[in-house]
Parts: structure tokens; C-alpha cells; sequence
């Protein structure tokens, strides 16, 4: 996983085995970098307190992690990803 800056917002960017997904890269719960956390299959683990998200959804399924956070759809071009944002 990689983050990206779009717009002054950090995205983050998932190569998981089914595919690239993109969400918000700040933690719903304080604020934490999820990219600095651990991608296992679709499911990205906080490095603060260990909440966690499906990427694919972006649902929380793990506490302290309650909210969800947002996701993007993204498109692949050959060997470039675009990120739907507005
Ligand atoms: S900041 Fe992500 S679980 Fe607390």
C-alpha cells in the first residue's frame, strides 16, 4: 500500500489479490495514517490502536474502529491507476 496526495487529501492505495482499492489513508477512529498500519489480504490494520477496515468497503470490522471510512473507486489504464475524487 502506498499514499497519494490528491488534491491535499492523503488517499490510500491497496494492492490486495483482488485488486487496487483506494480510501481515505486517515484513520476514522484518531486520526492515523492507515498506511503506515498492515494490509492482510483486503483488510488494513491502524498502527495506533489496531482498528481495522475492509478496503473493499471501507467498513470498520474491528473496534476501536466504529466508522467507516471512504473509499474511491479507481480506474486502471494500463499501467496507470486513476483515482475517482471530488
Ligand atoms: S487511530 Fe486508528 S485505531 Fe485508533
Amino acid at each position: 500500500m502506498v499514499q497519494v496526495m490528491v488534491e491535499d487529501e492523503p488517499i490510500a492505495v491497496y494492492h490486495t489479490p483482488e485488486g487496487f482499492y483506494a480510501t481515505s489513508d486517515i484513520c476514522t477512529h484518531a486520526s492515523q495514517s492507515l498506511t503506515l498500519g498492515k494490509l492482510t489480504d483486503c483488510i488494513v490494520a491502524c498502527p495506533k490502536h489496531g482498528g481495522k477496515f475492509d478496503v473493499r468497503s471501507g467498513e470498520a470490522v474491528a473496534m476501536p474502529c466504529v466508522m467507516a471510512v471512504e473509499t474511491y473507486p479507481i480506474d486502471i489504464r494500463g499501467a496507470d491507476i486513476y483515482i475517482e475524487f471530488e
